[in-house]
């Protein structure tokens, strides 16, 4: 393989930068040439490339966001547009493409595979720790960590005036964000898919907190949740019981950015090297992760499709300390 290309793809995270870098860094040492794609697949379709050198990807390791861009593309979720980035490839004699993000990322990349038989191997960049075939995600961590910040704050204020807040956090389809940063802040309760409380467990888990003197408390609601989000929740609270002064905060696309942590910087640095080697090496249609500390190969199909791992015990840990 002599010449590969990158690009970042869907909602960005932090981290993507440092797996940019990796990804550059370590095709250079193996004497393959490296074009980054602007704007994710619409750079495909549109022939937005650029070579990348060594120092093209200077100091942007502690960078949030993509120097690279991120877009939804829709042409790409077409045969015909997918045609077209393979041809925009085929032009610039690229043999192999590295992608990052997420499942929407790596359903456009399987197709490719599928249409065209062209060599792809996707590094997981989400901060909704959503694939199967990674324990981390590249983002989780540092969003999880922007969540714990900006909960300890809150709870600043909120003890200050014996108040219950709502945090919504990002999650669209599952409570990892949610689970972790509410044991970390040490929530009264945590609403997501996983932990399955009704509104009518909620109103009695405060009702308990109040019996035991609590006065404070926080709620962190995943936005996947069944209750479709803080302020719908809250308005449930409030028509069942008065006893509360209720606010509410949604952290929104601040979880998305800011300098990633030192766990996601190794995480994008160790994905972003064996992918370039696991494309080296013949590997496509599939996902790079680690699990248990060991690299590990995963289908795309496997990585969108199976079921991540289990948050059940964070679950428990978060029923039994929040008393
Ligand atoms: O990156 C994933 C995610 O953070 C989801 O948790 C959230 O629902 C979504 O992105 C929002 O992204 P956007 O505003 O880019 O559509």
């Amino acid at each position: 393989m002599k010449k590969i290309a990158v690009l970042t793809s869907g909602g960005d995270s932090p981290g993507m930068n440092a797996a940019i870098r990796a990804v550059v860094r370590s095709a250079v040492f193996h004497d393959v040439e490296v074009c980054g794609v602007f704007q994710g697949y619409q750079g495909l379709v549109d022939g937005d490339f650029k070579k990348l050198h060594v120092r093209s990807v200077a100091k942007i390791l502690g960078r949030g966001g993509t120097i690279l861009k991120s877009a939804r593309c829709d042409e790409f979720r077409t045969v015909e547009g997918r045609a077209k980035a393979f041809s925009k490839l085929k032009d610039q004699n690229i043999e192999g493409l590295v992608v990052i993000g997420g499942n929407g990322t790596f359903t456009g990349a399987m197709k490719l595979f599928e249409e065209h038989a062209f060599p792809v191997i996707g590094i997981p960049g989400t901060i909704d720790n959503d694939l199967a075939g990674t324990d981390n995600t590249i983002g989780f961590d540092t969003a999880t960590n922007t969540v714990v910040e900006a909960v300890d704050k809150i709870r600043d204020t909120a003890d200050s005036h014996n108040r219950l807040f709502f945090v919504e956090v990002m999650g669209r389809d599952n409570g990892f964000i949610a689970l972790r940063a509410g044991i970390a802040t040490g929530a009264i309760a945590v609403m997501s898919r996983e932990t399955n409380l009704s509104d009518d467990d909620l109103v009695q888990v405060l009702a308990a907190g109040q019996r035991s003197k609590k006065s404070s408390s926080i709620v962190i609601v995943a936005e996947g949740c069944e209750y479709g989000g803080a302020y719908e929740l809250a308005k449930k609270v409030k028509s069942k019981t008065d006893l509360y002064d209720i606010r509410i905060t949604v952290l929104g696309h601040l979880q998305r950015g800011g300098a990633p942590t030192c766990a996601d910087r190794v995480l994008a640095s160790r994905l972003g090297v064996e992918a370039v080697e696991a494309l080296i090496n013949g590997k496509t249609n599939c996902m790079i992760g680690i699990v248990n500390d060991e690299l590990r190969l995963t289908s795309f199909v496997d990585a969108i499709e199976n079921k991540v791992h289990s948050l059940d015990d964070e679950v428990r840990i978060a029923r039994i300390l929040s008393i």
